[in-house]
């Protein structure tokens, strides 16, 4: 089951928080062109914007000002009914997998089309997705039966079961110890080449964000540093010693 993916286009974007004193910028002015089917990785200090970047593209917060087309829809102009279709076209990964946890593997799979008329038999789909992830035989398990990286994997299914075009993981591996954060990384990898979405993914880690076709460093909500990953590996290697030179 082919995803089609989406090109994301990000211009002039900024949000600000305003928690009392002076507003606090977390994303400045920010300009981006993602390629459909590219995998992403957003790198950058604690507080640098990754998350809150994220957000919008997800449409979980709104923007203050600037665009956000996803595919041929500026994501910053839909309403209500539009937003909550265009949610449901993208998957989202979160640090600490949010399962719920009176809910075995495969309700939690299954439980983001649930409320919606869908067009295919949730739990084969589900079960489908658990065994893509390498949980086969663990659709009953709840949460806490499994291991973090298990749960992420749950995670990831979940996130992939309204066949998203894009895909958003936020430190996806960042509870992991890193040779699961790893697997995690694999996991994804191999799902974003069977299945040709587009992947953004923000991370501290610079072996994940290492296997990723681009890195882009924020800082202060602004782009510090946009490095393409994806020539040859001696082009990779010496990218990468100039990234790890910048810290990530
Ligand atoms: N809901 C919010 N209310 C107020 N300020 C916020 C909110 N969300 C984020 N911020 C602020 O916006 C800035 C960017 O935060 P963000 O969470 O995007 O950073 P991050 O790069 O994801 O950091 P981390 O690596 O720690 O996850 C920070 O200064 C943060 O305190
Ligand atoms: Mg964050």
């Amino acid at each position: 089951m082919p995803n089609t993916s989406v090109a994301v286009t990000v211009d002039g974007l900024t949000k600000q928080f305003r928690t009392g004193g002076e507003p606090l910028t977390a994303v400045d002015e920010l300009s981006l062109e993602i390629a459909a089917g590219s995998m992403v990785a957003l790198t950058g200090p604690s507080g640098s914007g990754k998350s809150t970047l994220l957000h919008l593209v997800g449409a979980i917060e709104s923007a203050d000002t600037g665009t956000i087309v996803v595919g041929d829809r500026d994501i910053t102009k839909l309403r209500r009914a539009a937003l909550a279709a265009y949610r449901r076209t993208i998957g989202f990964v979160f640090q600490r997998y949010h399962l719920l946890p009176a809910l075995s593997a495969l309700d939690n799979v299954i439980a983001p089309v649930l409320p919606y008329r869908v067009d295919f038999d949730r739990a084969a789909r589900a079960r489908e997705l658990l065994t893509a992830v390498g949980l086969a035989g663990r659709e009953r398990a709840l949460p806490a039966q499994l291991s973090g990286g298990q749960q992420q994997r749950v995670a990831v299914a979940r996130a992939l079961i309204g066949e998203p075009a894009l895909l958003l993981a936020d430190e996806p591996t960042g509870n992991l110890d890193s040779g699961t954060g790893a697997e995690i990384l694999d996991l994804l990898l191999r799902l974003r080449a069977e299945r040709g979405m587009t992947v953004l993914l923000a991370t501290h880690e610079q072996h994940i964000a290492a296997r990723c076709d681009r890195l882009i460093r924020l800082r202060d909500g602004r782009i510090a540093e946009d490095l393409d990953l994806t020539g040859g590996d001696d082009d990779r290697d010496s990218t990468l010693t100039r990234a790890t030179q910048l810290r990530l």
